[in-house]
């Protein structure tokens, strides 16, 4: 049986990429099919290379809208039919030419209890609302910001104002939660009916 095709968009240093390339390295139903990048430089690159996934930067600096990047993009996925594609640190909006290609396929990871906390500085604005919980959330991506429904949380309580010790351990729990989700979507335990998640035991 054909294994289940995950494409990853990164722009960064792809620590969740790794994690997933931890995760699924031999494993029998999940494959990591290819990793695109709009920025040259990721270090995600290099990791995609290092494990032999198919790896394309896409400068979208080349195209002259929104629209003709992501045509570019769904063009080198398609090669790759992906029944899922993940964004891991991806700092390109999408256009709905792209969120509605892929809907029902398309996840992010957001470092923040949504729906708090939407948008950037999630870190920052936890520790300056002396929050007591923060955490990461894996969602469905819609046309809206940081609105999908959502698939998994993990949170955890705030024990630090150190803002790089907050942001490691918000990485962490990443790391655990987005090869899991990805793992449980492959294997049919969570998805999508009628625009709403629906998870089996
Ligand atoms: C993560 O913190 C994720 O929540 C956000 O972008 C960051 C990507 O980090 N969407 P990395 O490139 O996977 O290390």
């Amino acid at each position: 049986m054909s294994k289940f095709k995950v494409a990853v968009l990164i722009s960064g240093r792809g620590s969740n990429l790794q994690a997933m390339i931890d995760k699924f390295e031999s494993d029998e139903t999940v494959e990591l099919s290819c990793v695109l990048s709009n920025k040259k430089d990721a270090y995600g690159l290099k990791r995609a290379s290092e494990a032999n996934i198919d790896n394309f930067f896409v400068d979208h600096t080349n195209f002259p809208s929104r629209e003709d990047f992501d045509k570019e993009l769904i063009g080198t996925l398609e090669k790759y039919k992906p029944d899922l594609v993940v964004l891991a640190g991806f700092m390109r909006i999408l256009s709905p030419l792209f969120v509605n290609k892929y809907s029902g396929k398309l996840i992010n990871i957001h470092p923040s209890l949504l729906p708090k906390y939407k948008g950037t500085d999630t870190h920052k604005r936890v520790l300056d609302n002396n929050e007591e919980y923060h955490g990461v959330t894996v969602h469905y991506v819609d046309n809206t910001l940081d609105g999908g429904p959502i698939c998994a949380q993990s949170r955890l309580k705030v024990e630090t104002k150190d803002i790089d010790e907050l942001q490691k351990a918000i990485h962490e729990l990443e790391h655990k939660l987005y090869p899991w989700v990805i793992n449980q979507i492959a294997n049919k335990k969570i998805y999508l009916s009628d625009g709403e998640i629906i998870k089996q035991a």
